[in-house]
This record gives C-alpha cells, structure tokens and sequence, in this order.
C-alpha cells in the first residue's frame, strides 16, 4: 500500500519529475487517495501535492514541469489522517529543506508527534510520517550528514516503513530505508540513473536491473552508485543485482482501456506458462509436503480463494487435507495447537501482504513449521522467508482486483497435488498420464472462453450489473470460483455479494430470496452436480433468478436456468475434476464487465489497494 518512486540521475537530458510522475502511475495500485512529488533544484525543495488521483491533480499541477534531478513522489492509501491535500506525501520539515514519504505504519507517531511539539515543531499534516522530517532536521541541526541523521531518525521509530527521504542541502543523494515494506531499487547504466521503488513495476519500463533491500537495510543512491547498510550495525552490505524476467511493457496497458482487461486476456497465456514451469521446481515443492505430518495453506483475499481450490485440489488429487486459514485469522486460529512437522503453504500475488508475512513467521518461529510459498514477485519477503517457493507465472499484476494471479496460483496448486499423488504412487501411470493431457489442454478452453464468450458473458453482465445483491453458490471444489466470483464483483461493481457452499444456503441465506433476486450457481458436471439441482430447484422455488455456469455441454442445469455461462472443455471426466482452473475466469470476466457498465473504473475499486503492507 501507498506507491513510492525516487530517482537520482545526472543526466541532465532526462525529464526526471515526469518519470516519477509515470513510474507513479504505475504504482497507482498501491492506493490513490492523493499524490505528490518533491525535486531538489537550487539547494532548494520543489513540493508540489493534493489529494485525488495522478492524472486529476497532474492536469492541475503540472508535476512535469517541476525542475531537478533528483525526486522522489508518492500515491497514498490513506491510514493515519484523511485523504487530503496537507496528508498527502512528501512531508517537510520546519524548515522545508527535508522531504520524505512512507509506505506502512509508525507505530510510536503519537509519542514522536508529543515529544516533537515539545521541542518547539510545527506539524502540518495528521500523519505518522511528518514525524521522521522533524526528526531528521534536528539530527541534521546537530551536525550529522543525510545518511547519519536518517540512521538515527530511524532508531527512533517502531512499525513499518519503506521511507525515502531528501534534503535540499544535500543534492547528491537521496536514502531509502526499509522494515517490513517492500523497496526496490533499479540500475539503469544506459540513462545514469539509480530508482528507488515500493515495486519493480515503477522502474520496468526504464530497466530490468534491480537490486533487493532487505529489511532493516537502508541505501544511499547516488547518480551511479548504491551504497547499501545494515540498520542495526550500519556495517556495509555487499548485493549484488538481478535482472528481472517480466517484460518491458507489462507495466504498460498497451491500447486496452483497463489493465482489468489487458490483465484478463493474458490469462490463457499465464496459465500455459505456469503448467510448464520447470517439473523441479514442483518436485522439490511436492517433497517437502509429503515429508510433513500436518498441512495448512494460508492468504489473504483473492490468493485465499486459490487456497480453497487448492485445499480441494489436494483432497482430490493428493488426498492430503489441507486446512486453509485467512492469514490475518493464522496466529488466533492455530494459538497452542500448531502440531510439530507441520507445512505451511503460504499464496500470495505480491509476497509482500503483511498479514501473509506475519502467519509464516508465527508458525516457523513458534513452531518451527516449513513454509513453502507459491508467490508472484521474484525476491519479495515471502521469498525470502521460505523454505521452498513456486514463482507464479502472472507477470506484474496492476489491476487492484487480482486475476490472472488467481489462476496462476490455482494451476501452481494443482500441479503440486497431481505431482504428490504421482509420487506417492496414489495415481495409476495411465490415470495421470490423462490427467497430464487435460491439464495442457486447459490454456485453450481459457482461450476459447476468452475468443468465444467473452461478448456473451458482457452482454450477460450488463443485463445483471445493474441488481443490487448477489448469491454465489456451489458445492465441493467449486466453492472456491463461488467465493472469488463473488468477491470480484463486489470489490469492482459494488454490489452486495455472498458466496455460500450451496447446502448451507438454506440455513439463513434463502430468506432473502424473493422474486428475481439473481443466484449465480458455479456448476461443473462433477459429483456434485445432481446436489446442486436441489439447491436450483429450492431457489427456484422462491421467484430467484438461476444463472449457471456450467459445461458447454451441459443440458439440465441449463433447463432450469434463466441464463448460463459455458464452460467450452470436453465432455471428459480428467477436464470436469480440473474444473477450479477453468470455471472462475468467466466469474472475473462477468464482474469485469458489469463494472465498466455501471462506470466504475475497474483498476482502482473504492477504498481498495494492492499489496496491503499494513495489519
Ligand atoms: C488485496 C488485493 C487482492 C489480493 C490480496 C492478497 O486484497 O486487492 O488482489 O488477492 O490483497 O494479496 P497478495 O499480494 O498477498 O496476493
């Protein structure tokens, strides 16, 4: 949450306060409730900030034409104080010579903000953030160079922070500073210039190569060089960079009014990738789990809904039971009962949501458990805390509401539990050899989904989009499409939605029924299938509006349903149990479309924010 770019370059040739304008769109993700940019030019700071989003406030002030070679800007979701212009980021000092911006939360800000106000400072905003400026002016009164002073501003503080800060009176360099939220730094040899961003996606189209801060390490960059340090000792640390894989332009919507939508079409492509992801990567993954005793698969929103394929996945394939838990739900849940040998499988698009972070602590400190993580974002924290990781295959993920990472990691699950049913020789050779076919024939149902029905599934969208509450029912391995369905469309189209397992849906839910109140049923042609007719018929029965996804195939359902969405697999059984990977990219679509129709901006839902760094 909250989107941080700096760069220092001595190019002069290059339009530095319009680069982190750009690299801050592209971050917009991370919230949107206000932004703002400092420059350093003249020995002096250049501030220019407001709330409301990039584009809105660039058109009023001009964030381009501020002058300077060195800058750093931030986009805000907003925690301590509202989404106003004096909250907005950068924050200065008393004598607007030091700027800095933050993503996460000081714990002490009410502490720091008393004792600075003792000491004679002026605050100007409600933030925790204000507070390290204060701070770092009074070191820097007391003689201590921009590094030094930052260092010691920092002992002060508890929480977390990704914090970039810079001085008017030292123009040569900025520091950035980072516990328990992510910050990246990108090399760029070819323009001379060094970034500094909460995510790789800022910097991607400029450069590939990057360099991890870990936590409590903070840097110096200077036009061409980083100096990096460890925040307890401040001994140097030596890094070295990587490069990374994604693509150029995959930070760019490249013609497509939405990155929903770009993001969407590439999911047959994503999910071909992943299902052909090198066989170790899986094997050591599935080892590690067969070796354990006890299994729980942990996330939070969307990656959690994977954890529900997944924890169906692996009953059906592995015959493993893998308990999920909300992460943020982890350490209360599993308080004093986490058992020895246990696994932890952790899920999650940005390897950096907080909640993800502290479930995995909690269960290899207290309990010494293995992690093995199934992450989008190459050398992210979850990475870093695990014993085994499989990177998933989405390519940066902008649109806020996650999808092809949802299918990305649901293919990584299901390859893990078909590979464990191999190995532990619970499938028949033939029987996984079929399994093997179906799975490489997924990509092109998706693809047909996306060729053939999309049109279908918009139209079906726009005559729904309007209504103002949802159900979302299924049974067994569907239920996972149900509660993603039905989260997608809440989170973008704003409706109220619920996804139930269709069996307790009269055990309260039905008392909402009346006529046309539409029910979504997630409905493959598995053994629940002739179930979930008795869930139709009893909604039915009460005036709901049935609208079913079902296979292309399919005749009864479709009988009792108002409208259906169809699944074009083959009438073959291997398909019909690999439904979760098939049966919820037309949910996101349906959502997708029903937001554009009632003027939402899919990319950034209300209140909502990507990588949510913050408990
Ligand atoms: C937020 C995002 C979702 C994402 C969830 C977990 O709610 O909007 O798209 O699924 O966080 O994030 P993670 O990065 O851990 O997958």
């Amino acid at each position: 949450m909250c989107g941080i770019f700096g760069i220092v370059t001595q190019s002069k040739d290059l339009p530095v306060a319009k680069l982190i304008r750009e690299g801050l769109q592209r971050l917009e993700y991370r919230g949107y409730d206000s932004a703002g940019i400092v420059m350093i030019s003249d020995h002096k700071l250049h501030l220019k900030k407001d709330a409301g989003r990039i584009n809105d406030i660039n058109a009023k002030l001009h964030f381009d034409e501020m002058p300077g070679l060195i800058g750093m800007g931030h986009t805000r979701w907003a925690t301590h104080g509202p989404p106003i212009a004096k909250n907005a980021h950068p924050h200065l000092d008393c004598t607007g010579k030091i700027a800095v911006i933050h993503n996460g939360i000081l714990e002490n800000f009410q502490q720091l903000r008393k004792e600075l106000s003792a000491r004679g400072h002026i605050f100007k905003s409600d933030t925790d953030t204000e507070a390290v400026s204060h701070l770092v002016e009074e070191l820097i009164k007391k003689g201590l160079n921009l590094r030094e002073a930052a260092l010691e501003a920092i002992k002060c503080c508890e929480g977390a922070f990704g914090l970039v800060i810079c001085a008017a009176d030292h123009p040569d360099s900025i520091i950035v500073a980072r516990r328990e939220s992510p910050l990246v730094i990108g090399i760029d040899k070819a323009r001379g210039a060094i970034y500094a961003a909460s995510d790789i996606p800022a910097f991607l189209p400029l450069t590939r190569t990057a360099l991890i801060l870990n936590d409590n390490e903070m840097a110096e960059l200077k036009p061409d060089q980083v100096d990096i340090y460890d925040l307890l000792t401040d001994k140097p640390v030596k890094r070295d960079s990587y490069e990374v894989e994604w693509s150029i332009d995959a930070a760019e919507k490249g013609g497509y009014p939405y990155f929903m939508l770009k993001e969407l079409h590439e999911v047959p492509a994503k999910v071909k990738a992943q299902i052909h992801i090198p066989q170790s990567d899986i094997d050591a993954f599935a080892k590690a789990i067969i070796g354990a005793s006890h299994f729980y698969i942990t996330a939070a929103g969307t990656a959690y809904h994977a954890c529900l394929a997944g924890k169906a996945l692996f009953a059906r394939f592995a015959k493993i039971f893998v308990k999920p838990i909300l992460c943020s739900e982890f350490r209360d849940e599993l308080r004093d009962c986490m058992k020895p040998n246990s696994v932890v499988i952790a899920v999650s698009q940005s390897g950096e949501t907080l909640d993800t972070l502290e479930a995995v602590r909690y269960a290899r400190e207290k309990y010494n458990a293995k992690v093995c993580s199934v992450v989008n974002v190459v050398g992210s924290s979850l990475t870093r805390y695990s014993d085994h990781v499989i990177i998933t295959t989405a390519g940066p993920e902008i649109a806020v509401a996650s999808q092809k990472a949802y299918n990305t990691q649901v293919s990584a699950l299901c390859l893990i539990a078909l590979r464990i049913a191999e190995l532990q020789g619970q499938m028949p050779v033939d029987v996984s050899q079929k399994y093997r076919e179906a799975l490489n024939g997924v990509p092109a149902v998706l693809e047909k989904i996306r060729t053939e029905h999309e049109q279908k599934i918009k139209k079906l969208a726009e005559k729904y989009a309007k209504k103002p509450n949802f159900y979302f029912l299924a049974r067994g391995a569907s239920v996972a499409a149900a509660a993603e369905g039905a989260l997608k469309f809440k989170e973008i189209s704003y409706s109220h939605t619920e996804a139930y397992a269709a069996g307790e849906s009269k055990h309260g839910p039905i008392a909402l029924i009346v006529k046309d109140f539409p029910v979504i049923f997630v409905a493959p042609p598995d053994d629940t299938y002739e179930r979930l007719i008795g869930n139709i018929m009893e909604m039915k029965a009460r005036g709901a509006t049935i609208i079913a996804t079902v296979a292309e195939y399919d005749e009864k359902i479709t009988e009792l349903a108002t409208d259906t969405i169809r699944i074009p697999h083959p009438k073959d059984e291997y398909y019909v149990n690999l439904s979760p990977l098939m049966y919820t990219y037309p949910l996101q679509i349906f959502a997708y479309y029903a937001a554009v129709h009632n003027g939402h901006d899919p990319d950034k839902p209300r209140n909502l924010a990507k990588s949510v760094t913050v408990k």
